[in-house]
């Protein structure tokens, strides 16, 4: 497939980007700093810079012209950095549409379908899948530290859901650095019981994978090892 992977220099994008290599893809990375991608992966695919704080609409259509599909590992790397989630999508997006591409897979996180935001002003109090530790303790802590962070998340969200795009949002609990293992489960539109980790080479693994599932579509997934 002809790919192109946003913030392909972070921890789950740098996963996206060497499993798509290594899969014999054809991929574009669009990056704000192209000197953190090593050489060697760097020569293997089409480089775009990017800073999606300050999107530039033409550099960001060239950079999705003619793809299958768009992955995003996209994030804000501190809480001062909250909102690019949002405007970034909005910019991909709107770059897709005018390009006319379709599929794109985003990043999100675990406690999202709890968070209010103003396209779902009333979500659920807690996930379905939540057991009583994540609802009453974990999810209430982790929603405190990450207000804005998970705020940006949801309208991010949002901003999938009034594009009329083929969207998946992955919504993976604690990230950690473990190894690919292409064993994890996976849910729609809800988060999984005991699901307290998983690898972001695994959900990068999945976000791939979903390319190929049209039962993603549309659809926020939740994933755990
Ligand atoms: N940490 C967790 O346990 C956890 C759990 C659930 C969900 N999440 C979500 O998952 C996301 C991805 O996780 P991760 O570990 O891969 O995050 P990460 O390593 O912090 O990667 C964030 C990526 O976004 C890029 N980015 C940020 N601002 C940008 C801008 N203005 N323009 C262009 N690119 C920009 C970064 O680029 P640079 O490399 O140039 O900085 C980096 O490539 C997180 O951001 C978070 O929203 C995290």
């Amino acid at each position: 497939m002809k790919l192109t992977i946003f913030a392909a220099t972070g921890g789950i994008g740098r996963q996206l980007l060497e499993q798509a290599v290594e899969a014999g893809h054809d991929v574009t990375a669009v990056v704000r700093t192209p000197q953190k991608l090593p050489g060697e992966l760097s020569r293997q695919v089409r480089v775009i810079a990017a800073d999606l704080a300050a999107p530039n609409p033409a550099v960001l259509q060239t950079a999705v012209e003619g793809a299958d599909a768009v992955l995003s590992g996209l994030g804000p790397r501190s809480n001062s950095e909250a909102g690019v989630a949002t405007e970034g999508t909005r910019a991909i997006t709107a770059a897709m549409k005018a390009a006319g591409v379709r599929r794109i897979v985003v990043v999100s996180a675990a406690p999202i379908g709890t968070v209010p935001s103003p396209g779902r002003p009333d979500p659920p109090k807690h996930d379905p899948g939540d057991g009583f530790f994540i609802r009453y303790l974990g999810a209430p802590l982790t929603k405190a530290a990450l207000r804005r962070h998970y705020a940006d998340l949801a309208q991010m969200e949002d901003v999938l859901a009034d594009s009329d795009l083929d969207w998946t949002a992955v919504r993976p609990p604690r990230l950690t650095d473990k190894p690919l293992t292409g064993s994890y489960r996976t849910a729609r539109g809800r988060n999984l019981r005991r699901g307290l980790f998983i690898s972001r080479a695994n959900v990068a693994h999945f976000m791939l994978r979903a390319l190929e599932h049209p039962e993603t579509v549309r659809q926020a997934m939740g994933i755990a090892s």
